[in-house]
């Protein structure tokens, strides 16, 4: 793939770089995207019908058991080479001494696998687990305790520490990702469907703050016509090229 010279200077002279990215950027390890079919087991379920404070409500073990079985296919995922890229893409960066935040709506903890360091997880993480009550994060428990184990601390039910819908996002999360978004230089979406907000405003923040936008997706999202320049393709074969052309 060739790339345009405004973007490839564009890159090797950016101050600060700000990278979003949706379950696109996991989708070539194996993890499916939101808006693919869920499969197997919960084909008849829809994210939104188990990712809710109300459906743990009103049925704990079946999200419990859900979170379960994404925390085992996730487990068993490497990350790909689009996530590497990204991570050398920050040591390049801050070696020439421009700043780097990855702000995430993934929960599967890839990027930090990759070696990414400055992330933003505006969604939370699937691996970790806190209480449904009192939000302590709890690392272990007794696998005996179930069908949904209890918090060591007040004995409330345990959850995944995950946005589930309709629930605010962590606020120094979100404040941070506005934070960076409005004052980049330069701002790449990358595997993200751009429809769930706030997440989705943060490109469109960028671009309004004179950031450079670059979107990285096979295909059109509503950031494609606020982009300076869309790469049409998927980003694990998009992102090592576009970092070999810019550094070598
Ligand atoms: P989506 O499933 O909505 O969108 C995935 C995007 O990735 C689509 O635009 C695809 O075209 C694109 N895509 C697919 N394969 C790709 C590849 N190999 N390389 C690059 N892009 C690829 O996922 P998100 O946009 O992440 O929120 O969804 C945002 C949020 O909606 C999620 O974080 C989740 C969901 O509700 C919560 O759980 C709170």
């Amino acid at each position: 793939m060739s790339f345009s010279a405004d973007l490839i200077n564009a890159i090797r002279t950016a101050n600060k770089v700000a990278i979003l990215t949706g379950a696109g950027v996991s989708a070539e390890s194996g993890v499916p995207t939101f808006r693919e079919a869920q499969t197997g087991l919960w084909a008849e379920y829809r994210p939104e019908e188990l990712a809710t404070s109300q459906a743990f409500y009103n049925n704990p073990q079946r999200v419990w058991d859900w979170y379960q079985w994404r925390r085992d296919l996730i487990g068993k995922v490497e990350p790909n080479p689009g996530h590497y890229a990204l991570a050398k893409m920050e040591q390049s960066l801050e070696a020439g001494q421009a700043s780097f935040t990855l702000i995430t709506q993934n929960v599967d903890g890839l990027h930090e696998q990759a070696g990414s360091q400055n992330v933003i997880e505006l969604h939370g993480n699937i691996q970790r687990t806190k209480c449904y009550d009192c939000e302590a994060i709890v690392s272990a428990w007794d696998p005996a305790d179930k069908p949904v184990p209890h918090c060591p601390n007040c004995n409330g039910l345990l959850r995944p520490d995950v946005v589930w819908f309709g629930e605010p996002l962590p606020l120094d999360a979100i404040n941070q990702a506005y934070e960076i978004s409005q004052s980049c230089d330069l701002f790449f979406s990358i595997g993200t469907s751009a429809l769930i907000q706030p997440a989705a405003s943060l490109p469109l923040l960028a671009s309004e703050a004179k950031a450079i936008l670059v979107e990285i997706n096979p295909n059109e999202t509503p950031v494609s016509v606020h982009a300076d320049f869309v790469l049409r393709g998927p980003s694990g074969e998009i992102l090592p090229e576009l970092l070999y052309t810019a550094w070598g």
